[in-house]
């Protein structure tokens, strides 16, 4: 079993870069299959476990991928017969493998696509991915845990979210890139992996418009190519790292982070006495011993967002008096604060709104990252806790962060990785010797 060790009370210092969004790669990678001519080559692509995944299946369905980690460099060629079904191996391992399916309906008229499992953040279901394609013309069926979409060929038309959705406007966006006519995406998400995407697609030969905005419209095109782009600084990485700087009242410059894409949560940063400074290669932030109690909403962007939510309530949960952290884009994304109790924090939960009362004297013990996020809030705790901090399960991190110990670790963390059994040379369970009656069994 891996974990991550954390000796906490150490302020970080230093510089940290931030890498290209795992969020906004993603769909790209999903967009790739468009492109029926030519490669898509992207730019500045994390080396981070749900891209090699996303990549594998693009490959099982038929894709051809190459990634150089050095260069951060990922080319892919569909220009080949796909396949169209994502089994169950790729859709529960990570629910944004769902993203093939409006490219997969566009290019080869059916998608067969597993549904995804239960999942640690709620019940995340995709009736508005399914609704929005039916919208386009597909016909959908679910079928021995699958759903089989199908289609002669996709029809502009006028979809209404009920909820800004980032995944089902990514699908939908895709599936009409080449579908006839034009597409009206009202209440779309309006996150910057969406005009990322918008991006690339145009760049492929697509015709995009409004993406950022809750009105997207697409014109259907005959077919999409290759295009090279490059993918714009992880908005959460650098959020993460801000808050990271916080809570150890640190002094970290956080190199490419984006102050356009991080406005609300440096207006919480600063309304809780945290100084952040905006320079040309990035912010930094310094970090206050006196931190004053704030309330946040983690909504749909431009709000505070919810992928920030667990690492900003152990900001929070330091401050000196109550704050309250409500949540209104996944239900049940407490779930940290279950293990955050478990290292002296004290809060209450009431549906979607966590009372936080502070000031928190975290304390380090074993706790259990349940998720990427959850994960991150752990470690930020331990950074901050007195004594040694254990948190197991830390692969989850690898989903999201690159080299996150490591990097914490050049900003003067006092923190480790290791696998517990080759640490302690822990021997695989001997077989059963018997009895001789000297100790107890
Ligand atoms: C994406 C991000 C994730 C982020 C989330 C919200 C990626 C790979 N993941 O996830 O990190 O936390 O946006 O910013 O980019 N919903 C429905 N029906 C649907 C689809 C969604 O009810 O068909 C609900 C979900 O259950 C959830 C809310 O809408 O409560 C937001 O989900 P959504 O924006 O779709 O998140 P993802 O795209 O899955």
């Amino acid at each position: 079993m891996e974990k991550i060790i954390i000796k906490g009370g150490r302020p970080l210092r230093g510089q940290v870069t931030v890498e290209g969004s795992k969020n906004a790669v993603l769909p790209l990678q999903a967009a790739a299959i468009l492109a029926v001519q030519g490669t898509v080559t992207l730019n500045n692509v994390p080396p981070v476990t749900d891209v090699q995944l996303m990549n594998r299946l693009l490959r099982f369905l038929n894709l051809k991928t190459a990634y150089g980690e050095k260069q951060r460099q990922l080319v892919i060629n569909g220009s080949v017969p796909l396949s169209s079904e994502a089994p169950f191996e790729y859709v529960n391992q990570m629910r944004a493998s769902l993203l093939v399916m409006g490219p997969l309906l566009a290019r080869t008229g059916q998608a067969r696509i597993a549904l995804p499992g239960g999942c640690s953040i709620g019940a995340r279901p995709i009736d508005l991915h399914l609704a929005g394609l039916r919208k386009l013309g597909a016909t959908i069926k679910q079928d021995a845990g699958f759903i089989d979409a199908r289609c002669d060929h996709l029809v502009g038309s006028r979809i209404t979210l009920d909820f800004p959705s980032v995944g089902a406007t990514e699908n939908l966006m895709m599936a009409a890139t080449m579908a006839e006519g034009i597409t009206t995406i009202e209440n779309a998400a309006c996150e910057p992996e969406i005009v990322e995407l918008a991006n690339l697609l145009n760049k492929m030969g697509g015709r995009v418009h409004g993406a950022g905005s809750k009105v997207i419209r697409i014109q259907g095109v005959y077919y999409l190519h290759g295009a090279e782009y490059t993918v714009a600084p992880d908005r959460i990485e650098a959020g993460t790292w801000m808050l990271a700087a916080a809570v150890t009242n640190g002094d970290v410059i956080v190199r490419n982070a984006a102050a356009a894409y991080n406005t609300s949560l440096i207006a919480k940063l600063e309304e809780m006495g945290v100084t952040v400074i905006k320079q040309e290669d990035g912010i930094r932030v310094l970090g206050t011993s006196v931190l004053i109690p704030a309330s946040v909403k983690a909504m749909p962007y431009p709000g505070f967002p919810t992928d920030l939510q667990p690492q900003m309530t152990v900001l929070q949960l330091l401050a000196n008096g109550t704050s309250t952290m409500e949540e209104h884009v996944f239900e049940q994304r407490f779930n940290h604060l279950e293990e955050l109790r478990r290292m002296n924090a004290d809060f209450q939960i009431a549906g979607s709104v966590a009372i936080l009362d502070g000031p928190t004297r975290f304390s380090g013990t074993e706790v259990a990252a349940t998720d990427l996020r959850a994960g991150a809030a752990l470690v930020l705790a331990g950074l901050a806790a007195t004594g040694i901090t254990q948190v197991c399960n830390p692969q989850c991190l690898d989903r999201g962060y690159y080299d996150f110990y490591q990097k914490l670790h050049q900003l003067g963390a006092q923190i480790d990785r290791f696998d517990v059994k080759e640490k302690f040379k822990i021997k695989p369970e001997q077989p059963r010797q018997e009895n001789k009656g000297s100790e107890p069994e």
